[in-house]
């Protein structure tokens, strides 16, 4: 069977972006691959520098996913801090890792222009960790040799990035020592939109947490901006980010259904959000059941999480064996 591998930086909480952009469609790839997941924790403390904090986002993490579905019998499930081998890989990546291609890299980009467009330093608050971030990503992949990493459309740079890096390795070896590891994109949920009808994103502020209470799902859905269009006007189900959020939560009747009371006319937004709320949260409300159990026993996530880096690290090993003996620095080898 072909691997997937992919990872969630426990940076904020969960929300509906995260899953229909990630969580969901890898989980439907764990049906078809050998699934291994995990926690990118060390990417988080890139931002993360409250202890605290983190603990809470990595818990809240597991527990997203358990409940989401995720089966720790059958997915390897993990803590990228847990598999100790990610790091000496990446250290092995770093001499294969052009400095250019660093440079390249969105985020590295878009903190450096957002510095340039203030007036500041190009690399003002940037840390090693930021600049190198596609390096540690590269190791979190190549460690485990997937053939599929679904990621969200803004992370495929950065497979492309570990593709690059592992080319480079092979290369001077002449070996094929790490796959050629490809993202996969869930084209049809690309990009959720968030309140305001830009991406959605925890950086925008725009985002409904994927297990947020009833009550704060209804006040959210509340919020999702529209036009100034009265009840009387058909409106275009095309153009409305409330309809873009209904599509992820209804079937395709119920889909078609709206999409005729939209160009119809005579139904007001208020309505089209009641009928968003409806769906959203018959979707969400037995996942967030889970969430709560699940979350409420930090023991039992910590055994979950042991159990699958017990399960990570044994594959992580045998990697690592290989690459020490390929690149010489296992001693008393030809
Ligand atoms: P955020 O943008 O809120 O900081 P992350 O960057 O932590 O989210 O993303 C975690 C995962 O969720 C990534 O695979 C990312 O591509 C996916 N993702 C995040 N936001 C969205 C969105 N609005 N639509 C689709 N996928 C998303
Ligand atoms: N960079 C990813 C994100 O921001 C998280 C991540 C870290 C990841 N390591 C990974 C994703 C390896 C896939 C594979 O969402």
């Amino acid at each position: 069977m072909k691997i997937a591998l992919t990872g969630i930086k426990p940076t904020g909480n969960l929300h509906i972006g995260n899953y229909f952009g990630a969580i969901k469609p890898a989980l439907e790839l764990s049906q078809r691959y050998t699934a291994r997941y995990f926690i990118a924790d060390y990417h988080a403390l890139n931002t993360v520098k409250d202890p605290a904090e983190l603990r809470r986002y990595v818990l809240e993490i597991a527990a997203g996913w358990l409940a989401a579905g995720l089966d720790p019998q059958r997915v390897v499930f993990y803590r990228q801090s847990s598999v100790p081998e990610t790091f000496e890989l990446a250290t092995i990546l770093m001499a294969f890792t052009a400095k250019g291609l660093m440079n390249r890299a969105h985020a590295y980009k878009a903190a450096a222009q957002a510095n340039g467009e203030k007036g500041l330093d190009a690399d003002a608050g940037v840390n090693m960790g930021l600049y190198t971030y596609p390096a540690l990503m590269a190791a979190d992949i190549l460690l485990f040799d997937p053939d599929a990493v679904p990621v969200g459309r803004d992370q495929t740079q950065h497979v492309e990035m570990a593709a690059d890096i592992a080319q480079a390795l092979n290369f001077n070896y002449k070996k094929p020592l790490l796959k050629i590891p490809e993202a996969v994109v869930q084209e049809s949920v690309a990009v959720v939109p968030g309140l305001d009808g830009r991406k959605m994103s925890k950086s925008y502020g725009n985002a409904i947490p994927l297990f947020a209470p009833e009550k704060q799902l209804r006040k959210l859905v509340m919020r999702v901006v529209t036009n100034s269009q009265g009840v009387g006007e058909s409106k275009d189900p095309d153009a409305s980010q409330l309809f873009a959020l209904y599509k992820l939560f209804a079937s395709e009747a119920e889909q078609a259904a709206l999409a005729s009371r939209y160009r119809a006319g005579g139904m007001g937004w208020g309505d089209a959000k009641e009928e968003l709320f409806y769906a959203a949260n018959r979707c969400l409300a037995p996942m967030r059941e889970r969430f709560d159990a699940l979350i409420a026993d930090p023991a039992g996530l910590g055994e979950v999480l042991a159990s699958g880096a017990e399960r990570a690290r044994a594959i992580a090993k045998e990697t690592l064996r290989r690459l020490r003996d390929a690149i010489g620095i296992t001693m008393n080898k030809e």
